[in-house]
């Protein structure tokens, strides 16, 4: 286990009361766990960076009817298939599906597959979640 170092915090008061409430809402054990928590966040969002190696999914919402948005998405991926590990398809109804990418390699690649698949006509969401590949903790 890493080395654990102690630093006090000044907040207003109502911050810290929403805080409090937060924690209890939530379920963490303590405030400690939450700061690390967000420290954490705030990390991994500044490691996406250039050429870094970074992890993430990619989550995106269509309609499989709109011309021949299927055999973009599946073109775009394979020109990123260096940083794809995963692709899983949902058909989440008659009409819409879900697809998550799971994606690990640079984060400026990523983040370009991540705005192609944005700007295609006819996705309905699409999302990037960032995280990391746990090398750097
Ligand atoms: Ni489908």
């Amino acid at each position: 286990m890493a080395e654990l170092s102690r630093f006090s915090v000044t907040v207003p008061e109502g911050i810290l009361n929403k805080f409090d409430k937060y924690i209890n809402d939530s379920g963490y054990p303590n405030r400690s766990k939450v700061i690390v928590d967000l420290i954490r966040d705030c990390l991994i969002k500044e490691s996406w960076q250039d050429e870094s190696e970074v992890a993430g999914t990619i989550v995106l919402v269509y309609d499989h009817h709109k011309r021949e948005l299927d055999f973009k998405l599946t073109k775009i991926q394979h020109d990123y298939h260096k940083i794809i590990i995963s692709t899983q398809h949902v058909h989440l109804d008659h009409d819409n599906c879900l697809e998550i990418i799971i994606v690990k390699g640079s984060a400026n690649k990523i983040k370009e597959l991540s705005g192609k698949i944005k700007a295609e006509k006819g996705i309905i969401h699409s999302s990037l979640m960032m995280t990391t590949t746990g090398q750097e903790n």
